[in-house]
Order: C-alpha cells, then structure tokens, then sequence
C-alpha cells in the first residue's frame, strides 16, 4: 500500500506571524478570500505582514466556470510567485485552479476542464491554503471542484503537482462561524471520513485518520450550538484535518456522487447533500466495513450504525431542514436524480457495487 500527502500543516499557529514569514520575501504574491474576511482585522494585519500584493475576492459559493473565468481574468495579469487562498473551500479551490493556470498557461477554463495542460513548474506559485471552515479538506487534496452550472454537471481538476505547499490552521478564523456553516462544515468532514473507510481506495492510513474524524465528530456534534465552545471548535477542526488527510488518498464514493446533482439542481449546501445519504448507506456498507466500525463503537458512546444516525439527527434537529423534499424535490424526480448521481469515478469508488435500484433506494429514503 502507499500513502501520500505533501502538504506541511501547522496546527494553532497565529496566521499573520506564519504567512509574514513564510511570504515576505517572495515575489508578487496574491490573495483569494471572501469579501468578509477583506474586512476583517485579521487581514489588515495579514496585508501589513507580508507586503504588497493583489487580492481577489470576487468569488462564488461552489465556484461555476463563469465565476473561475473571472478568477482567471484577474490572474492573467499577474506572474506570482505566491498565492494565499484563506476561506471556505470554494475559495481554497478558485485558488487552486489559479494556480493550475499559471503553471499551465492556460487562463481559459474549458482549456483546463478538458485535455491535461502542459506544465511548466518553473511558474508554479508557492501555495498557502488557509481554511476558515472544518469541512471542505481542500487544504490537503490535489483537486479543485468546478460547478457548471449551465450543463448542471461536477468537475473535478485533479492533478498531483496541485497540493497546497501549506495547509495552515488558525483557530482564531473559525470562532464566528454561523450555526449553519457549522454544521454544514462538520457534516462534510463526516461524509468525507465514511466515504474514506468504505472506499475500494482505502488503506491502514487513510482508515486511521477517518477513524479518527468521525470519533471526533461524534463526541462533538451534539454540543453544537448557537455559540461553540473552544475546546469544541477545536476538535471540529482536527476531525476535519484527520478527513481530508483520509480522502486526499482515496477520494470521495457513493454519497458525494449522489450529493452533486442535489446541490447542482435544487442548491442543496455540499455538506448537508453528501451527508444525508450517508445514514442509507451506512446500512448497504455496514458488512463490508465491520471491523472499521467496531473501532469507532469502541471509543464513543455510540454503540451501532443506528446510533451513529441518531446522535447527528438529535444535534441537528430544529436547525437545518434534513430532508430533500425540503428542499423542493418532489418524488417524480428522483429517476433523474438517480440518472445524475452516477459520476463515475466517484460512485466506482463505493466499496459495494451499487446498482440503480441500490441508489433510488437511497434516495427515497433521503425523500
Ligand atoms: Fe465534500
């Protein structure tokens, strides 16, 4: 077996003191966070830490081709020698594929949607990811997710020379998170941990660290609230570390495969798309995956699959509609949902082979 992950974390560390060192001296350097984080203190002191530079924060939520087409105008214009990307995962993604432009010179989004690019790394930018919510894991992964909202289909730009150089965990960024980002965040990371442990990708390694997330995310989700407590939000941290450090080597499987047409069709935030199928396929998983479960029954106080879905459904209850007729499908649809939930190198991953019939079953009982 093999296991890789190049990316240097730091772990409770003050960002500006860390981007100021690791990025004064660079070259032209760039920026990609929200609109938010440009008014936040914290990015003054970052601004005056590490010198000049341009920033972009025109960025989209589940970023479209027409939103990475902007991304791209604007970094055309530059040759950076680094890019700092600091927010949630569409920002850590538009940066990414920023990144991939500028080391394969190509600024047009279908051009690196389709054949792979030449790369010349002599241009490819140092590459801090800073995430500002305990969810996406794109700080530890090669790949950037594209929505086309248009054609309504999921891209993934996936390439082993885009992992961030630095993957850097400021606690400080995640303490005015919303109740509803917070649990979107954290039901990610407990879809990415699963999908992980029932992946046909799987390894020793990758096991531990889903092992782990989801250990975490049990112990703490039922003590999420309209505030969360330090010590809570730290191991929501951690756990969605440990996941992205479990899926960057074996990708995602059936529950992210049936989450993108949900949130593509009917805006159904990632983490509570991909999440929602986990509870039905934790039960087609379950045989498959028995050993793994019994390590994480042994450490929790939750004692079989049943429990795993009460205990996220009680935390969870009164704050976030949990069912997709809720979001406005309606039973007719779900033939075409099931059509559009078979990206193949995603549901190939599902350590059971699904069928047709496997998935509608998933989605009825999601309905
Ligand atoms: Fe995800």
């Amino acid at each position: 077996m093999e296991y890789y992950n190049p990316v240097k974390i730091s772990l409770d560390v003050d960002l500006p003191n860390v981007v100021s060192s690791l990025f004064k001296n660079t070259g032209q350097k760039l920026i990609f966070c929200s609109k938010r984080f440009s008014r936040t203190q914290s990015f003054s002191e970052l601004r005056s830490g590490i010198g000049e530079c341009e920033v972009f924060s025109d960025i989209e939520t589940n970023p479209s081709v027409k939103s990475l087409e902007l991304a791209l105008g604007f970094a055309k214009d530059y040759s950076p020698e680094s890019i700092i990307a600091i927010g949630g995962g569409s920002v850590i993604d538009t940066a990414k594929v920023a990144r991939y432009a500028c080391y394969g010179n190509t600024f047009d989004i279908r051009g690196l949607l389709g054949d792979p690019v030449k790369k010349d790394l002599s241009k490819k930018p140092l590459f801090a990811a800073v995430p500002t919510t305990h969810g996406s894991g794109s700080e530890l992964t090669m790949w950037a997710t594209v929505w086309d909202k248009t054609s309504g289909k999921k891209y993934s730009i996936s390439d082993p020379e885009n992992y961030p150089d630095f993957a850097i965990y400021d606690f400080s960024l995640f303490s005015s998170l919303p109740v509803q980002v917070t649990f979107a965040s954290t039901l990610d990371a407990f879809s990415h941990s699963f999908e992980a442990l029932w992946n046909k990708n799987s390894n020793p390694i990758s096991d531990h660290f889903a092992t782990e997330g989801i250990k975490l995310i049990l112990n703490n989700i039922g003590k999420i609230g309209q505030s969360v407590g330090e010590g809570v939000r730290k191991e929501l941290v951690l756990a969605s570390m440990y996941a992205g450090l479990a899926f960057s080597n074996t990708k995602t499987a059936a529950a992210h495969s049936i989450s993108y047409p949900l949130t593509l069709r009917y805006n159904i935030p990632h983490g509570i798309a991909c999440s929602m199928p986990l509870f039905p396929l934790l039960k087609i998983n379950n045989t498959a995956i028995k050993n793994k479960l019994s390590k994480i029954f042994s450490c929790s106080d939750v004692k079989d699959i049943n429990g795993i879905e009460q205990k996220v459904k009680s935390a969870i209850k009164g704050m976030i509609p949990y069912s997709i007729s809720e979001y406005g499908v309606t039973r007719d649809e779900l033939p075409a949902l099931v059509d559009g939930s078979f990206t193949k190198e995603r549901m190939a991953n599902n350590i059971v082979e699904l069928s047709v019939n496997d998935v509608l079953s998933v989605f009825e009982t999601i309905f």
